[in-house]
């Protein structure tokens, strides 16, 4: 076989795998397909928010993004000009549709329960 049947082979397999996988993102516990997951997350893993954020924004060092969350345009302020140390998005990295996107995602992740309300941390 020559060395261009090869390539076209190499690149073949290649497009076939990508095609195959386009449907599911990369989560925690695996590779895990789109439709299980609620709107906004892929735009959410692909800008790579998770890598400090957590997969559903419950932070690492208390970077939670998680209701109530900050009013839409602080967010969008926050992303596309930093505060501090986090990286900067631009509209030529991630568009306002995008945004929107994870903002919605983040705001439909349900808050966690009230302590008291969980009978077995009452105490009783
Ligand atoms: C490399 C780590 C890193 C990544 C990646 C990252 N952030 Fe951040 N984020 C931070 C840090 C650190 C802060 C604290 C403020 C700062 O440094 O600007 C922060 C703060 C925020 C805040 C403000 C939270 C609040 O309540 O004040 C929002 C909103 C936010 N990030 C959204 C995002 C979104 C959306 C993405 C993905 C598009 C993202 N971040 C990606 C590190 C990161």
């Amino acid at each position: 076989m020559n060395i261009r049947k090869k390539i076209l082979i190499g690149f073949l397999f290649g497009l076939a795998s990508h095609l195959a996988t386009a449907q599911q993102t990369l989560d925690f516990m695996g590779v895990v397909d789109d439709s299980q997951h609620p709107a906004g997350y892929r735009e959410y893993v692909e800008m790579g928010c998770w890598q400090c954020h957590g997969f559903q924004g419950q932070g690492g060092l208390n970077l939670k993004l998680v209701a109530p969350l900050i009013p839409y345009e602080a967010f969008a302020n926050q992303v596309r000009r930093p505060r501090n140390v986090m990286p900067a998005y631009s509209p030529n990295i991630m568009s306002e549709d995008v945004l929107q996107e994870i903002y919605s995602y983040l705001q439909n992740i349900p808050t966690s329960p009230n302590p008291d309300d969980i009978p077995l941390l009452s105490g009783d």
